[in-house]
């Protein structure tokens, strides 16, 4: 196959908030940069994030108060110093977002709007109705494009050029038509390429968050950290798992089981629904474990609005109303809609500093390697992320990283050059792929991962349960090296595209049960059943996770960076 190979000073694997952000700045700065995207970038899941985008921008809040209640969410896990950045650095962020265009929905005052979120002591999410991240997506595609941005949309990477320490690019083929393969060979790559959440049967995620450049980096023999912190979104619909915003408890729903009951009053007294994501989406299941679910299933709860000035539906939350009318027949201005606890959101990821450089192990960086948003681990979330805090940390890190690729390259990062050679990892596996014949059906695989992934280490998680999906994952690893292909065309071959997908969630799922089995404590949306309590004293600890040739994982322990906020016991 011949590879062509394009030359640039950056290459950024996805075309999300972070990724955009990033690859404006390159390119505002005058450096060569390629955006490399499986997606159209206003497709981008960055786009269906919905409630808002936290700030303490509120006259009796403070980033201090921002910082601790991250902290306090993250059940203390988070590194203290990156959070430090991120609180006080968002109001500045808002700004600047709306001074690149965002028009965030107005208070009575004409100021900025914010409404609470869980977890929060304060409102601080900013927003745009329920349509937060469109907007921002849209507002910074427009200044990217503004300023020059080189995308390769349709092209899916799938190989990281690596080697002795160091990251120069790229190689990818174009999905258009499954025969163009390039190598983008560069001085500085970043990946932004988002979450992971299609590895689970029951999730809010779109369709393309299969989490690939997690494997392609653990295949190199590069760390992950914290995979097993997963967040279950509280309010996914009941049938299908679509997000509904956690702005919908913000602006004051309340949750119901099947007895009328409003079941928050025993798990959280205090904040009631607005009690941090792990807590209500634990409390939810724990209502349908006792068999006090709704809907057809009995798998459900309530939320309901109607109590609500219909006013404040139809004005701040016009999105979720028509999501629930259209995917579920229910209207919330008239009935309570069934909602359930949803895979939402990764923590963990590619473990990067506080200036977005990939590390290589805990102490050592990789060169010329960044990464920012969900697919990475600046861990900024801990064990559990606040909501209204991932565009947070998508716009602010996707720029800090950009501004810092920018230095990079002006301190003369020099281009290691890549050689056809270097393409033959991904061509050997996309031929293998793209040629299978065996007797195993890609989609079958994939729901026997995404279900046993949901029960078996979804929101309650046990050694038994989690050993019974490592075995499942093994089996599925195994039966994957004879799947079949049945399209062999070259145009937009979905077939050909979604089976090297599935060959990345099962790796990646592996370090999710892995460390999940490792860590025999609960904390934050990782919670064991045979370990019921957090244990700071073995396990206030990340996880550093490594896959050899054979796909078992290692797992090193690496420090948190504590800080101002001594870990207490959390109460909501
Ligand atoms: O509930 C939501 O609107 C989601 C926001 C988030 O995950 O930050």
């Amino acid at each position: 196959m011949d590879v062509k190979i394009y030359e640039y000073d950056a290459v950024v694997v996805g075309a999300g908030l972070a990724g955009l952000v990033a690859a404006k700045e390159l390119t505002e700065a005058g450096k060569k940069t390629a955006v490399i995207t499986k997606l159209h970038p206003l497709r981008s899941h960055s786009g269906a994030a919905q409630g808002g985008i936290n700030a303490a921008l509120g006259k009796d809040d403070s980033t201090e108060l921002h910082e601790f209640d991250t902290v306090k969410g993250s059940d203390y896990l988070a590194d203290q110093d990156a959070v430090e950045l991120m609180c006080s650095k968002a109001p500045e962020t808002i700004r600047w977002a709306e001074r690149m265009g965002a028009v965030f929905s107005r208070d009575k005052e004409g100021d900025i709007a914010i409404r609470p979120f869980g977890g929060q002591s304060k409102p601080r999410a900013c927003y745009a109705k329920d349509r937060t991240g469109l907007t921002l997506l849209q507002t910074i595609y427009e200044q990217a494009y503004r300023a020059g941005i080189e995308v390769f949309d349709e092209w899916y990477a799938g190989d990281l050029l690596y080697e002795d320490g160091k990251a120069y690019g790229v190689v990818a083929y174009n999905i258009r038509d499954s025969k163009d393969m390039a190598i983008f060979n560069a001085r500085v790559t970043m990946f932004a390429t988002g979450g992971h959440g299609r590895a689970f049967r029951f999730n809010s995620n779109a369709h393309a968050n299969t989490g690939d450049s997690l494997s392609i980096v653990a295949r190199h023999g590069l760390p992950l950290e914290d995979m097993e912190f997963v967040q279950f979104h509280p309010s996914g619909l009941g049938g299908s798992g679509i997000l509904i915003s956690e702005a919908a408890r913000g602006e004051g729903g309340r949750l119901y089981n099947s007895e009328g009951e409003r079941f928050m009053s025993k798990y959280a007294p205090n904040a009631m629904e607005l009690a941090s994501r792990d807590v209500v989406s634990r409390a939810i299941m724990e209502e349908v474990r006792q068999g006090k679910g709704v809907g057809k299933d009995k798998q459900s709860v309530n939320i309901d609005l109607t109590h609500l000035d219909p006013e404040i539906i139809l004005t701040r939350l016009p999105e979720l109303r028509e999501l629930a009318i259209a995917f579920q027949g229910q209207d919330m201005l008239k009935e309570p809609i069934h909602i359930s606890a949803t895979a939402h959101y990764s923590m963990g990821g590619i473990p990067v500093n506080i200036d977005c450089q990939v590390r290589k192990n805990p102490k050592e960086l990789v060169e010329g390697f960044y990464a920012a948003g969900e697919c990475s681990c600046v861990s900024v979330h801990g064990a559990n992320r606040l909501g209204a805090n991932s565009l947070l940390e998508a716009l602010l890190f996707g720029r800090h990283a950009g501004e810092n690729m920018v230095k990079a390259l002006d301190s003369g990062v020099e281009l290691r050059r890549a050689t056809q050679d270097d393409a033959k990892r991904f061509i050997d596996e996309f031929t293998r792929v793209k040629t299978s014949n065996g007797k195993e059906r890609v989609p079958k695989l994939r729901e026997e991962l995404q279900n046993g992934m949901t029960a078996d280490a979804g929101v309650f998680r046990s050694k038994e349960s989690l050993e019974r999906q490592l075995k499942l994952i093994d089996n599925l690893i195994e039966r994957y090296r004879d799947i079949r292909i049945d399209d062999k065309s070259d145009t937009f071959n979905t077939d050909l595209q979604e089976a090297l997908e599935l060959g990345h969630m099962l790796e990646f799922s592996k370090f999710i049960v892995v460390g999940a089995l490792k860590r025999e404590e609960s904390r934050g949306g990782h919670y064991r059943e045979d370990f019921p309590t957090r244990d700071d004293e073995r396990f206030l600890k990340h996880t550093y996770a490594y896959m050899d040739k054979d796909y078992n994982i290692n797992i090193e322990w690496g420090d948190v960076v504590l800080g101002k906020f001594e870990p207490m016991e959390r109460k909501y």
